[in-house]
């Protein structure tokens, strides 16, 4: 970065800050979290937040203004307050227009700052809103034996490079949110909406549905991971390999609990028979940071309570419970699962 840009991008820094101190002190309180459009991690969210800033202040002074005029009005003599037509024009007509218009055009070339890649060949990755989960999809990424990888409730992207988002819907209407990355975006039956989101900052960001979906729409929730791109390339190619042998006859015995129970007609786990499509692929459940859609912690013990009791834990979902499994299986199936990173 050169010291001119750097300056810039200091300048910016500060009035943000300014802005955030001031204007929004009640926000400021929030916690910087991985969930958070005031903690932006990419040029998007940036892009975004001001525009939220610049808005939230002109309506704040222009909100201000207008509640010192009236207050004015009530209290002053007539006489006090000439030229009465010149303040309905000017206020009521001229200034809204100025201000809307210019608003507008701002609010335009934001827009279409969020979907420039800056000439860059962006990622692609699909993601299909299910009840309650979310199912990821690299199209241009193929795992041995040559399918498409597939992915659950996980965004793994590298740092610094665009990626187009393309989300769809299979049952009823979600909608995409990472704030700390991008917009929102609608996910919509038999219809495709793209979006692009910029991750700059290395980490773990929290996306959450956000658009009432049903019983369980708070429990939709996803990871975006954003990685160095070096250490994407690894994530890829461990994630493009088949699940692991089982190490030790636990885990074996609970691989062959889950295909004796049937867990493959819904879940597909490469490199054994079970290669069911309804529910989220889980070859390698176990490196995933969470559960279910971000609502239970990744351990074997959340697995097997989860596996147990999925519809007490989150009801109506589509995954039924399995409480006729025994203690023993039940535990196997689990560590095994875990076992797939
Ligand atoms: Cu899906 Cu709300």
């Amino acid at each position: 970065m050169d010291r001119r840009s750097g300056r810039s991008e200091a300048r910016r820094r500060n009035w943000r800050g300014a802005a955030l101190a001031g204007g929004m002190g009640l926000l400021a309180a929030c916690e910087r979290g991985p969930q958070s459009a005031l903690h932006p991690a990419g040029r998007n969210a940036e892009a975004i937040l001001d525009l939220t800033l610049i808005l939230v202040a002109g309506g704040g002074v222009i909100f201000l203004f207008v509640m010192a005029l009236a207050g004015y009005a009530v209290i002053a003599r007539p006489e006090r307050f000439p030229g009465s037509r010149a303040w309905i024009i000017g206020g009521g007509l001229v200034f809204p227009i100025v201000t809307l218009t210019a608003l507008q055009v701002y609010e335009f070339a934001v827009a279409r700052q969020l979907s420039d890649t800056g000439g860059v060949e962006p990622l692609r990755i699909e993601v299909t809103g299910y009840m309650w989960w979310w199912e990821v999809r690299y199209p241009d990424v193929r795992v041995e034996g040559g399918e498409v990888l597939r992915t659950a409730n996980r965004l793994v992207i590298p740092a610094g490079r665009p990626v187009e988002v393309v989300v769809t819907a299979a049952d009823v209407i979600h909608s995409f949110w990472v704030p700390s990355l991008g917009g929102k975006m609608d996910m919509i039956p038999g219809h495709e909406n793209r979006l692009i989101l910029v991750g700059e900052r290395p980490g773990t960001y929290r996306g959450q549905c956000a658009e009432y979906c049903g019983a369980q729409h708070a429990l939709m929730a996803f990871d975006v991971v954003v990685e160095p791109p070096d250490r994407f390339e690894d994530w890829l190619a461990a994630e493009r390999r088949p699940a692991a042998e089982p190490d030790g006859p636990q885990q074996a015995a609970g691989r062959d609990a889950f295909l004796r129970a049937g867990c493959g007609s819904c879940h597909t786990v490469r490199g054994t028979p079970a290669n069911g499509a309804a529910g989220p692929d889980l070859t390698h459940v176990g490196g995933r940071g969470a559960l279910a859609a971000g609502t239970l912690p990744n351990t074997p013990e959340a697995l097997a309570g989860w596996i147990a009791g999925a519809q007490h834990i989150k009801p109506e979902n589509r995954m039924p419970s399995f409480p006729i499994l025994g203690g023993d299986d039940l535990h196997a199936i689990a560590v095994w699962l875990e076992s797939l990173k």
